[in-house]
């Protein structure tokens, strides 16, 4: 990599991984990434924001040698512990043991665990603290949960510059480092984004909106993130593809049935429910999936079941279990920081029934709130259909 100079005394010291498949294990990177680092030079010493992946621990550490050597640093700057920025910084404290390093409270913590070290040269900052190396002022931006609680933003008012870690950041392996640099349509660089939102933020949605109310107290030309082009043109582009994606979807006063279905006994428990539905003039969408229609299905489910006040799911019991495809909607969700939205579980079953049960313990983990449910022996009876409608219209009253 060659040596480059972001703005005055601040460089780049990050690595491309333009071979990244698979991250963090769910992700798939087809433009690959990067693990951006960035250094201040200051007339105190260095500051260091951000180390890199282990693996490229020897890269990372040429690349600072060009601007300076290692006993010059001063500070590191840890905006956030994921040890895909701090995975290094372990190495880097053996070849200068003198560092100390910047974070949240909470970083600290995880700092102290991912090193396995409780006596780390750390300094906590909080939300509005700043601090003076040399001619720069450092300020910390409150970042909570973008996605760690240990998050936080750095920003340099005199170079107009924001280190936001993984914030504005995207797999995208780009050699130029520089958005400037980039075909302007960024076809590729906005899908990547998109993605990278989807998987990393989607559930941080609130914060995201916060944190971006932060950015625009700020005067700032230069958003430094943690991954993929540093963004120096466009920064009014960039931020409302961030916020087009932060959207909160609201949950609607409505209902949403998901049944499936084998002999059809479950089916005639999905049918009582919707009549119940119609009878009480409460709107309502209804789906019977299988593995055929299932993939065709599964964005617009899951749409609902974030959406739908109140959700009605129906299985069968086949091998003691309920249908694997509801486990695989059901993992698509994020847990966190979820609304309560009120779930009814159904089913019918020949010898033992445990789909109901299982389903509502799974929905439980992942916060939704089981009011009751209802299994039944293969076809429902007379007494099965009336338990059925009660329920329906005790969970919408
Ligand atoms: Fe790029 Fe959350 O680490």
């Amino acid at each position: 990599m060659k040596l480059l100079e972001l703005k005055k005394d601040l460089y780049y010291v990050g690595v491309i991984d333009k071979g990244l498949e698979v991250f963090d294990v769910v992700m798939q990177t087809k433009y690959g990434s990067s693990y951006n680092s960035y250094l201040l030079k200051t007339n105190e010493g260095a500051v260091l924001f951000e180390t890199c992946k282990i693996g490229f621990f020897d890269e990372y550490i040429e690349n600072i040698k060009k601007i300076c050597s290692l006993d010059d640093i001063t500070y590191l700057v840890v905006n956030h512990t994921e040890p895909d920025h701090s995975g290094s910084v372990a190495a880097l404290l053996e070849l200068n043991p003198n560092i100390k390093i910047i974070g949240s409270r909470i970083a600290g913590c995880y700092l102290g665990e991912i090193t396995n070290s409780s006596c780390l040269n750390f300094m906590e900052v909080k939300p509005g603290d700043s601090l003076t190396v040399g001619e720069y002022e450092l300020n910390f931006v409150k970042a909570p949960f973008l996605h760690w609680p240990d998050s936080m933003y750095t920003y340099i008012p005199k170079l107009n510059s924001l280190i936001t870690c993984d914030s504005f950041g995207a797999h995208f392996a780009w050699s130029d480092v520089l958005l400037s640099k980039m075909n302007k349509d960024y076809a590729d660089y906005k899908d990547a984004f998109d993605f990278y939102y989807e998987v990393i933020f989607s559930p941080f949605k609130k914060y995201a909106l916060n944190a971006l109310e932060e950015v625009k107290k700020l005067d700032v030309d230069l958003i430094c993130p943690g991954h993929g082009p540093v963004i120096d043109c466009d920064i009014e582009t960039v931020l409302g593809w961030w916020k087009a994606n932060s959207e909160i979807e609201n949950v609607e006063n409505k209902a949403l049935v998901v049944y499936s279905s084998a002999y059809g006994y479950t089916g005639l428990g999905a049918s009582q429910i919707e009549d119940t539905l119609k009878s009480q003039n409460m709107p309502f969408e209804s789906f019977k999936i299988d593995v055929q229609n299932y993939p065709c299905l599964k964005e617009k489910i899951l749409s609902l079941l974030q959406t739908s006040k109140y959700i009605f799911i129906g299985s069968p019991t086949i091998n003691s279990d309920a249908i694997p495809l509801f486990y695989d909607l059901f993992a698509s969700l994020h847990a966190n920081f979820k609304k309560p939205q009120d779930v009814f579980v159904f089913g019918s079953y020949g010898w033992s029934g445990e789909a109901v049960k299982n389903l509502s313990d799974r929905l439980t983990q992942i916060k939704y709130n089981v009011v009751s449910s209802y299994r039944y022996k293969f076809m429902p009876s007379n007494e099965d259909k009336a338990s059925l409608v009660e329920a329906t219209k005790n969970l919408i009253k």
